[in-house]
């Protein structure tokens, strides 16, 4: 079964069994399956930050559990909660159409509501932990349904227990967000859309405003992955000892840095492109021409362990100049 549909690279990678599931009760048919026959399990949400650099010999679950509901919490503020299987930007428009507040910084990102928590999604000075309230997840062992609140998913950047020790445990089912009906928190520190929504003419933004800027600056330099093939940012922004970086801002005094205490987060995607990969194409392989940070798969052809191998080789060149180890954002397989 090609899994090419599946993941927003669109390699072409397939999967021994692949399984549809639309309720719980399906899933749970699935996994149940998948422990009888001792096969590994690969969930594909909206397949937005995954790469395959071989075929499955498991079974792929596609994670299809729909449905939007809502709780009014109090006269400023609603609880809304979506089902694992919605498309996050469709959910994101849903939210700013009832004109609900929280969400508009993370217009357009690629992926299901379901796969937001693993990896705390974020863009433009939001991330989800923000106004995320719990999920509800499935336990792959005991079948049971868990609820797991803010503090139990321990968010960091691009970071919680789903990539950790709760790595393969849980499936998450469903995420509950705190949105504001009123007195909406605008933010616009991020420097981008100060000056998108000045471009725009726009002095007080409303929270639509804002996600319009936000769709303005994405789509002028991401590739939109269904005309090319990428999984956004194929790497997190390294961040490494205020030391380390005062010793690299003497050597190249345009680097630049986020501080951070003693530490500080550098962008990857300027060390990418200081090694002259910007706009480098291998093959059917490249970084892309507008933004360094994002891997793509230039002719639609590349296999999975064609973008493997040029990420490693952007890893080595960055090292090789800046002692500075990238990883990888993208999930490998
Ligand atoms: N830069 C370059 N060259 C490049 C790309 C970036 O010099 O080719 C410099 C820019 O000039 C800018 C800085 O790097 O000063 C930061 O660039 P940008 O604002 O584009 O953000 P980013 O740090 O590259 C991160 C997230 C994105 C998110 C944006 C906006 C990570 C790994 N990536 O990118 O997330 O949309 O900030 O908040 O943290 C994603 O995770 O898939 C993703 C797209």
């Amino acid at each position: 079964f090609s899994l090419k549909p599946y993941n927003t690279f669109g390699v072409d990678a397939n999967a021994e069994y692949f399984v549809e599931a639309n309720s719980v009760d399906e899933l749970t048919a699935a996994l149940q399956y998948a422990q009888s026959q001792n096969l590994p399990v690969l969930f594909l949400g909206g397949g937005s930050n995954i790469l395959l650099t071989k075929d499955f010999e498991g079974v792929a679950i596609q994670l299809n559990l729909k449905g939007i509901s809502e709780k009014i919490l109090n006269e400023n503020e609603i609880s809304v909660t979506a089902k694992s299987g919605e498309n996050w930007h469709e959910f994101v428009l849903y939210c700013l159409n009832k004109n609900y507040g929280g969400l508009e910084n993370l217009s357009l990102i690629p992926g299901n509501v379901g796969t937001s928590p693993m990896q705390n999604i974020g863009a433009y000075g939001t991330e989800i932990k923000d106004v995320f309230t719990e999920c509800k997840v499935l336990n792959r062992k005991t079948f049971e349904i868990e609820v797991f609140d803010l503090a139990k998913c321990s968010f960091g950047y691009r970071d919680s227990i789903f990539k950790q020790e709760g790595k393969d445990k849980y499936v998450i089912l469903e995420v509950s967000f705190k949105l504001t009906t009123q007195n909406h928190l605008i933010k616009t520190e991020y420097g981008a859309i100060k000056t998108e929504l000045n471009n725009l003419g726009i002095e007080n933004p409303t929270i639509q405003d804002v996600s319009k800027a936000v769709i303005n600056i994405r789509q002028s330099k991401l590739p939109d992955p269904k005309k090319m093939g990428n999984a956004g940012s194929f790497f997190k922004n390294p961040t490494i000892p205020l030391q380390q970086f005062e010793k690299l801002q003497q050597q190249f005094e345009n680097i630049q840095g986020y501080p951070n205490g003693d530490s500080v987060k550098v962008p990857a995607g300027w060390l990418i492109e200081q090694c002259g990969w910007k706009g480098k194409q291998i093959g059917n392989v490249a970084s892309h021409q507008l933004q360094a940070l994002v891997i793509v798969n230039a002719t639609g052809n590349a296999t999975g362990k064609e973008i493997f191998d040029f990420s490693t080789m952007i890893i080595d060149s960055v090292k090789e100049k800046f002692g500075i180890e990238l990883e990888r954002e993208v999930n490998i397989l």
